[in-house]
């Protein structure tokens, strides 16, 4: 292994993504450097570099999802040797980093991949799953703080799973990445229906993954409301939104029960709601009440991945190892990805 591998960095806030040799990283007590095959690109990693939030230092590299082989291993590691293929989410200080042909992962938030997964279907769950999972089953999550979580008890865990029978569950945005993940924790947790909205071309996919409905994303407001209403008459206690526009949000809030919980992707329009309203962090690092859950959901992984129970995101491999990384954000930003996830194996890179 040489000392050098090449990396996508980003050498300055708001600066411009660029092919260099960096250092290959030592594993520290506690973590595992990987070769990685297989990374896969996140609305993050393009809104990191436009408007310059969550990184502190740079120069960095990003990348959220990375799936690949275990080279070197840190003191105190069990449970892992070289060569085993294993999946993890990457961080925002560069080196946790999936856009470079080496990354240091943390054992205790690290899975092994099963048989009947690629490393490109693997580099697809991360971020996608954590940002579903810390969204529903974060249980100390604290009241009134930034990021915050349904507080529902995790299907992975003792007689979690079923839990919720007979409750409805809506998300809007069931096609993406998060919200396909969402998706199979709904089922997993036993809501019925699921209703989501998406393309209506995604229908048959979305119901194999646990949607009992697909509604038309594109309706006008009033129609979308009065779809869910044909659906089920019971309260919404329980609404995902995954769509970044304060318009869905607005109709998600509409339709939530008095009692119930609306958990969004994006930052909260209000100060104070008259229901309960919290944001995700779909961070498997910090803060710590996220780092308990997602040790938890890492223990868990493999068996959920090997029995079918949780499913990857179709994969859309991009040429050009990391050199396709640019291409693909832009797609991303344009709004040009719809029920895939790009994916790019570092390793192609000339
Ligand atoms: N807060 C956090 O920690 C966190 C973590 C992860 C992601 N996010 C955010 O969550 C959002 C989703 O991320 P992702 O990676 O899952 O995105 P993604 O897979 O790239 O999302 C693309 C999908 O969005 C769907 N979509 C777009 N507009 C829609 C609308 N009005 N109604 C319903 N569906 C719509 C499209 O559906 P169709 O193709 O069916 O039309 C498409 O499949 C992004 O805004 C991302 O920044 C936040």
């Amino acid at each position: 292994m040489s000392t050098l591998q090449k990396a996508l960095v980003l050498p300055v806030k708001q600066g411009t993504f660029t092919l260099q040799s960096v250092p290959t990283p030592t594993p520290g007590p506690g973590q595992l450097l990987v070769k990685v095959h297989a990374a896969a690109l996140n609305p993050a990693d393009w809104l990191v570099r436009k408007y310059g939030a969550l990184v502190e230092k740079y120069p960095t590299v990003l990348g959220e999802d990375i799936a690949g082989t275990v080279e070197a291993i840190g003191d105190g590691v069990q449970g892992f040797k070289e060569g085993d293929r294993v999946f993890s989410q990457g961080g925002f200080d560069g080196l946790h980093a999936g856009f470079q042909q080496y990354s240091l992962l943390e054992a205790d938030i690290t899975a092994k991949i099963p048989p009947n997964i690629t490393f490109d279907q693997a580099a697809t769950i991360p971020l996608g799953l954590a940002t579903a999972a810390l969204g529903l089953y974060t249980p100390s999550a604290p009241e009134g703080a930034k990021f915050g979580s349904a507080r529902l008890a995790a299907p992975w865990e003792g007689d979690g799973r079923g839990k919720y029978a007979g409750k409805p569950f809506v998300v809007f945005g069931a096609s993406s990445s998060v919200g396909q993940y969402i998706l199979q924790l709904a089922r997993l947790s036993g809501f019925s229906p699921i209703i989501g909205t998406a393309s209506l071309h995604h229908t048959d996919y979305l119901k194999s993954l646990g949607a009992t409905h697909i509604i038309d994303r594109h309706l006008p407001a009033d129609s979308l409301r009065s779809e869910v209403g044909k659906i089920t008459s019971k309260p919404l206690e329980l609404i995902y939104n995954v769509v970044p526009l304060p318009d869905t949000q607005e109709i998600a809030f509409d339709l939530l029960a008095p009692s119930g919980c609306l958990v969004t992707v994006i930052p909260l329009a209000k100060a104070e709601y008259s229901k309960r309203v919290v944001r995700v962090f779909g961070d498997t690092y910090s803060p710590a009440e996220n780092r308990v859950v997602a040790v938890s959901l890492y223990k868990a992984l493999h068996g959920l991945l090997a029995e079918g129970a949780i499913r990857p995101n179709p994969v859309d491999v991009l040429p050009g190892g990391l050199d396709g990384i640019i291409g693909g954000l832009e797609r991303l930003e344009n709004n040009a990805v719809s029920g895939t996830k790009l994916v790019v194996r570092s390793q192609e890179t000339v």
